[in-house]
């Protein structure tokens, strides 16, 4: 690989808070080691447009406890396409970017493996609240947005005791559980239903509820990953049958915004830092990722191979301490 003298750095697909943690370390470990960083708005999009800058260090001033991106981000049809893709090349090569840092999901990641294949050295972090990337056991957004999630249901309880409620709180993760399954034990949900596993069969959701109305449980709060869907449905089938007022809650995209947690603003810094130092070292086509609770890097081809593995053992512990 060429000696690199410029780092281009975009986010790409859904935002997720940390991003600009991870963006401000880019600029900065760049600029400490005498590269010139350049930031590409609306990911993607802003690669084939053009739409380019040179980052200097204060302007990453006041971003990292911001929710969003200040890159802001977009997910682009058109760099899908081989047309899209060639113009990808065609504008880093006119604007000196030497390598690229793309800092998003595992759709953003093949997007950053076919540019590495047409020779643009390029370096994925993982940001996505979804925490759905195999490859890694945590991406950037992920804690916020767990926590996010927690304070919404901790108040929706107070409301759903109050009442002797059943309430479902549908979270996201696109089709993972993973947030369902963290913010679920984290909430001390009485059920949790997720896409990778079968949904259970409607009659013992019911007598799970019927048990606990018997051991005087005031509330039966469900928690609902998007991927598994029919939250309505579910609601009405639970009164009807128990009795029991049911309401739905969609958390939606209040799970993306906010101030990020120290956690996804350290794992950011480690990760966009570490993005850096392997281009500055003539590494390219790598995905940066926590492994055993340290940073580590793997080739971008191997990790999208990756399966996922799920813990979804944690949703009967969720079920065991809820009694
Ligand atoms: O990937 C993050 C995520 O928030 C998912 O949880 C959700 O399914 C999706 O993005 C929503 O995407 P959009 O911003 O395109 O509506």
């Amino acid at each position: 690989m060429d000696k690199i003298s410029s780092i281009g750095v975009l986010t790409s697909g859904g935002d997720a808070p940390g991003m600009n943690a991870a963006i401000r370390a880019v600029v900065r470990t760049a600029i400490f080691y005498g590269l010139k960083p350049i930031g590409i708005r609306k990911g993607y999009a802003g690669l084939i447009h053009g739409d380019v800058f040179e980052f200097k260090a204060r302007d990453v001033s006041d971003i990292m406890q911001r929710g969003g991106t200040v890159l802001q981000t977009a997910r682009c049809m058109e760099f899908k396409t081989k047309p899209g893709l060639e113009k990808a090349i065609d504008s880093a090569k006119y604007f000196g970017v030497d390598g690229l840092v793309v800092i998003g999901g595992d759709g953003s990641f093949r997007g950053a493996r076919d540019l590495s294949s047409l020779g643009l050295p390029t370096i994925g972090i993982p940001g996505t609240i979804d925490n759905d990337i195999p490859y890694t056991e945590y991406t950037i957004g992920f804690d916020t947005a767990i926590n996010t999630a927690k304070d919404a249901i901790d108040k929706i309880r107070d409301t759903a005791t109050s009442h002797e409620r059943c309430n479902i709180i549908e979270v996201m993760g696109h089709h993972s559980g993973q947030i369902a399954i963290n913010v679920a034990i984290a909430t001390g949900a009485e059920a949790c239903f997720v896409p990778e596993r079968p949904m259970p069969e409607m009659p013992s959701i019911i007598d799970a509820i019927l048990e606990g109305k018997k051991r005087n449980k005031k509330h039966f709060i469900i928690v609902l990953a998007e991927g598994v869907g029919g939250a309505a449905e579910m609601a009405a089938h639970i009164e009807q049958t128990t009795g029991m007022e049911t309401k739905v809650n969609t958390l939606g995209y209040m799970q993306r915004g906010g101030s990020p947690t120290v956690r996804d603003r350290c794992m950011a810094s480690e990760m966009g830092a570490k993005a850096v130092e392997l281009l500055k070292d003539g590494i390219g086509n790598r995905l940066v990722g926590i492994k055993d609770d340290r940073v580590y890097d793997i080739d971008i081809f191997e990790a999208l191979e990756i399966q996922q593995q799920v813990r979804d053992d944690l949703i009967d512990l969720a079920i065991m301490l809820s009694i």
